[in-house]
């Protein structure tokens, strides 16, 4: 789970003790120069010794042996994959012609189109096939001791099932298809064993394609709803054996995405993602752009562009976006359990949202430069008062939300419940948003189940304010506390409906021009915030049965108990500031358009409502700019779309 990855993404922050070796591994995809795939058509690479040899699919397959010599000039012919262009492992690798050892991340492509995953239990559709127990096999004895697969440098794909769904649905002699499957599981994961044995450790997983929603599917024996059945079967056995595989090895890293989903997500929303056409296909047409399929069961050049993009936006995040700002999903089970609700972004229309100056949205009811609407003086509002407040144009929220309805309580900070000062009178604490809400607003604005999201996003201001305040003896202690009250607020508006919930952690505020040059030990702190943080999350989830996953659980999937990313490694934002478009990372400006900085700071007069007088002006050095906040939306929608169907 990409939140199992987060997970310890916190945890590897929290000190700077060496980290475990004998059980961890690093996914760092920046340093991945290997990408080995099993799998099927979807993942086949066309090359020039394939007519004879083993990567070609659609030709002649002659000799299972190949010299080491032969492997290494075997060419990748360009636009000769399935799609009719390019496919996802060659957008990903950016290994699009010639020899992989040139590309730069080499391309090792042993699946072979049509292949089913055990030839023991099913035979190959074609004499020249060659099934994923065969492609194992064939890179063991042929590939292994030739081809380079250092530790941390190598990842290793497997895609397959769509195959075995036919198959086995054409097949009339397997009747128990439930039984049929699980053998096929057994089989799959004795392949990723042999190949794990053998120095393969980190894989990616994905799950079948609805390609019940391909014209294909008219020609499978019980047409596309016993199709979907199949596959929806097959896909719920993956994911529960993924999760087993994970826990069996932990000193294997492994990842997962919900193929599934991405492909639903763009054939219920075509138009979104630049599609018109997501029944017909046209296998010669010169332009396939707006095609979904590129021919009767094979999706065109164009999705599997987006799917490589989509795969690599969280392996890049992971490094680098969420490496600084890690969102933690806590939602329901999306389609991992059975009878569990769905969650779908698209059908999110109302955003809740808590937290301090990261979230606040102004409206013009709200206190300037702090609220949307009332403050901690007058929190009170009338139903009339909130449905004609009207945002003020300024950050945040409006790019996750758009055209969806936001509903914002973000304010500054949680500290008043635990002896933390208010940073000013008419602040209000977290604890007291969600109570504000559930007294004025939880009556007059909707949170329908399946359409509401609320945000929660704090500790900023707590681990700010408390970094050098020597009174407090014990963080953990004083952290446990403070947690205490944010849950119980959670808690609270749960009681009052609301039941998807974003949280994101606190972001590297020692790296803002205020703090720079004097840190003193603010990343540590942070870091216990964040790991305490994490474990409530995780108790929180626990104690909701049935409705959060027992981790906070995000899709695309990254499970991977075992893998420690060490922040400090990751290129980020603030490391890699140039791949963001950020010329400046350590000064701010406080110009209109703060074009290539990464921190934003205003300066504002302090309006103090008790006295209705100018009384200070600040300066604010603590927020990052638009940009930011725009490239962490993208980040998260990407999550959020990917979730569930
Ligand atoms: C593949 O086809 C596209 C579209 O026709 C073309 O732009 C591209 O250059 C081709 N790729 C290679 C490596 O030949
Ligand atoms: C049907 O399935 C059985 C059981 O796995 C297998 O032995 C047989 O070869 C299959 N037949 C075909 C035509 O796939
Ligand atoms: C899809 O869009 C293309 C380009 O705009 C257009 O030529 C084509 O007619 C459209 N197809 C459909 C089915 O609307």
């Amino acid at each position: 789970m990409l939140s199992a990855l987060i997970f310890l993404l916190l945890s590897s922050t929290v000190s700077s003790a060496p980290l475990p070796s004998s059980n961890t591994a690093s996914f760092d995809w920046n340093k991945i120069n290997y990408v080995y795939a099993f799998g099927d058509s979807y993942s086949f690479i066309p090359g020039t010794f394939g007519e004879s040899g083993f990567r070609q699919v659609f030709k002649t397959f002659h000799r299972f042996s190949f010299t080491p010599r032969q492997l290494y000039t075997d060419e990748i012919i360009p636009n000769r994959s399935s799609s009719g262009g390019s496919n996802w492992l060659q957008y990903l690798t950016e290994c699009f012609v010639g020899l992989p050892a040139e590309c730069p991340r080499q391309i090792w492509g042993f699946a072979h189109g049509g292949s089913d995953i055990d030839g023991a239990l099913l035979p190959t559709a074609h004499d020249t096939g060659l099934q994923m127990s065969d492609q194992v096999r064939q890179w063991l004895e042929y590939g292994s001791y030739v081809l380079p697969k250092p530790a941390g440098q190598t990842l290793t794909t497997w895609w397959a099932g769509i195959n075995d769904c036919t198959h086995m649905l054409n097949n009339e002699t397997i009747t128990d298809h439930d039984a049929f499957l699980d053998k096929t599981m057994e089989s799959y994961f004795r392949l990723v064993s042999v190949a794990a044995r053998n120095g393969l450790k980190t894989h990616l997983f994905l799950t079948v394609p609805p390609v019940d929603r391909s014209q294909f599917a008219e020609t499978v024996r019980g047409g596309p709803q016993a199709y979907k059945e199949a596959i929806n079967l097959f896909n719920d056995k993956l994911v529960a054996r993924v999760a087993k595989y994970t826990k069996d090895n932990p000193e294997q890293t492994i990842l997962s995405f919900n193929a599934a989903a991405f492909f639903t997500n763009i054939l219920d929303h075509p138009q979104q993602f630049g599609f018109n056409d997501t029944k017909d296909f046209c296998s010669d047409c010169e332009d396939q752009e707006a095609f979904f399929w590129h021919n009767v069961e094979h999706p065109t050049d164009h999705v599997h562009r987006l799917l490589a993009k989509a795969i690599e936006g969280p392996f890049i995040a992971m490094n680098c976006i969420l490496a600084i700002l890690y969102p933690i999903l806590c939602t329901l089970l999306a389609s991992l359990a059975v009878n569990a609700r769905r969650f779908s972004w698209n059908n999110i229309k109302y955003v809740y949202a808590f937290g301090d100056s990261y979230s606040f949205v102004q409206g013009t009811k709200g206190h300037a430069n702090f609220s949307f609407i009332g403050d901690n003086l007058s929190p009170e509002f009338t139903p009339q008062d909130l449905l004609t407040n009207q945002i003020i144009p300024r950050n945040v929220s409006k790019f996750l939300t758009k055209k969806k309805e936001v509903a914002e309580w973000g304010r500054q900070a949680l500290r008043a419940q635990i002896g933390l000062p208010l940073h000013h009178d008419f602040t209000i604490p977290l604890v007291d948003q969600v109570a504000q809400w559930v007294t004025y607003g939880s009556t007059v604005i909707p949170h329908p189940q399946d359409q509401t999201l609320t945000t929660w996003w704090i500790g900023i201001n707590d681990t700010g304010d408390s970094n050098r305040n020597a009174s407090i003896a014990n963080f953990t202690t004083f952290w446990e506390t403070e947690m205490r009250s944010y849950f119980k607020a959670v808690d609270l508006a749960s009681s009052h409906g609301l039941n998807t919930h974003l949280f994101l952690n606190v972001p590297p505020e020692e790296r803002s021009p205020g703090s720079l040059g004097d840190p003193g030990q603010l990343k540590d702190h942070i870091n216990l915030f964040n790991s305490v943080l994490e474990n409530h999350i995780t108790q929180f989830a626990n104690s909701h049965p049935g409705k959060c996953s027992p981790k906070p659980l995000s899709l695309p999937q990254y499970i991977q108990d075992d893998v420690i990313i060490n922040a400090t490694d990751a290129p980020c934002f603030l490391d890699n500031p140039a791949e963001f478009g950020f010329s400046d990372v350590t000064g701010f400006c406080t110009c209109a358009d703060p074009a290539g900085y990464f921190w934003y700071t205003e300066m504002h007069t302090l309006i103090i409502p008790s006295r209705r007088a100018l009384d200070e002006l600040i300066l604010d050095t603590g927020h990052p700019t638009q940009r930011v906040h725009q490239l962490l939306a993208e980040a998260v929608k990407d999550q959020l779309l990917s979730v569930g169907d």
